[in-house]
């Protein structure tokens, strides 16, 4: 199984009404947005929408994005099953990625956490060189490419595909490492002066590219794809000043804002199945500590 970590599509479930989109390739109907949960005075926001059709973030308001986006390889999901026709997967990867370049800040910045290659999902197309076409994607839209950190989570189970063993018929090659691209929006030196709150041992150790840390796992977070809160905790400290506002548009179960909550940043997060915003609500209480605000829906 080279490709385990990612299965991020999942149909809606219920009955709703508000209006249809298209999010990931399958055209579905979600409710209309609503913010899901906030905390901290109004510092974290959990909102549950699609963030392709999201209108609850102010165009140029976002400092950093850092996520890990649905991916498509044929695991079942909840009642989807994420094997879709890679074309399609690429469209939905530009409307995202054009979405969330309007959302930035002329010096906004991005961390995009996927993998390297795929090799798993639908047959005859299973391999891909997802991080390049991710990154043409990217700049197609108008992101600038600024570099790439390798992230190797020690996950071995990557590396039991062979292919044909010890025969050159069709073996497979596969690094097990992920990684996180780094983008921005205009231009990479902040306009603004702001507080750094990283240390000189952080800095000098992940300034290096290649980070090694475990990845997290699914049957503790309860979600199929979670990152460790160590991956947006690096990015935020490396590439925003304390009160910086983060976005994740695919929040899962909440890593990113448990981060943003520990660092002292705004944080906004964005989650299409209603389970996964609590999950993340849930999280974030018990994780964060933050103090829960009652909402519509609690
Ligand atoms: C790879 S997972 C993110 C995991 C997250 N980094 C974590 O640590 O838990 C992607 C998430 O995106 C959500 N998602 C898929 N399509 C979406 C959309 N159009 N808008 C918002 N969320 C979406 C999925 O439900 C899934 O929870």
């Amino acid at each position: 199984m080279p490709v385990t970590r990612y299965s991020c599509f999942k149909r809606e479930r219920k009955v709703i009404k508000d209006r249809t989109v298209s999010s990931g390739m399958e055209l579905q109907k979600t409710k209309k947005g609503r913010l899901f949960f906030e905390a901290a005075k109004g510092k974290i926001k959990i909102l549950h929408d699609d963030f392709l059709t999201t209108d609850l973030i102010d165009e140029n308001s976002v400092d950093l994005i850092v996520t890990s986006p649905p991916y498509n390889v044929d695991i079942h999901y909840g009642s989807f099953k994420d094997d879709i026709p890679y074309e399609k997967y690429l469209e939905f990867t530009e409307k995202w990625l054009g979405k969330a370049y309007s959302l930035m800040k002329p010096d906004g910045r991005m961390c995009l956490n996927i993998p390297l290659d795929k090799s798993k999902g639908r047959k005859g197309a299973g391999f891909q060189s997802v991080y390049a076409d991710v990154v043409n994607i990217a700049k197609k839209v108008g992101w600038k490419y600024f570099s790439t950190i390798i992230w190797n989570e020690g996950n071995i189970s990557r590396r039991t595909a062979w292919g044909s063993w010890l025969s050159a018929s069709a073996p497979y090659v596969i690094a097990p490492v992920e990684v996180v691209i780094i983008f921005y929006k205009e231009k990479w030196q902040k306009t603004n002066k702001g507080v750094s709150d990283i240390t000189r041992e952080e800095f000098m150790e992940w300034t290096n590219g290649l980070w090694t840390f475990s990845g997290e796992s699914k049957k503790k977070v309860g979600h199929p794809a979670p990152f460790p809160v160590e991956l947006p905790k690096r990015c935020i400290k490396l590439f925003s000043f304390v009160g910086d506002t983060v976005l994740d548009p695919f929040l899962g179960s909440g890593s990113t804002l448990i981060a943003c909550a520990l660092l002292n940043r705004k944080g906004i997060g964005v989650e299409i199945d209603e389970n996964y915003c609590d999950l993340a609500k849930q999280r974030l209480i018990k994780e964060a500590k933050v103090t829960q605000k009652k909402l519509w829906g609690d």
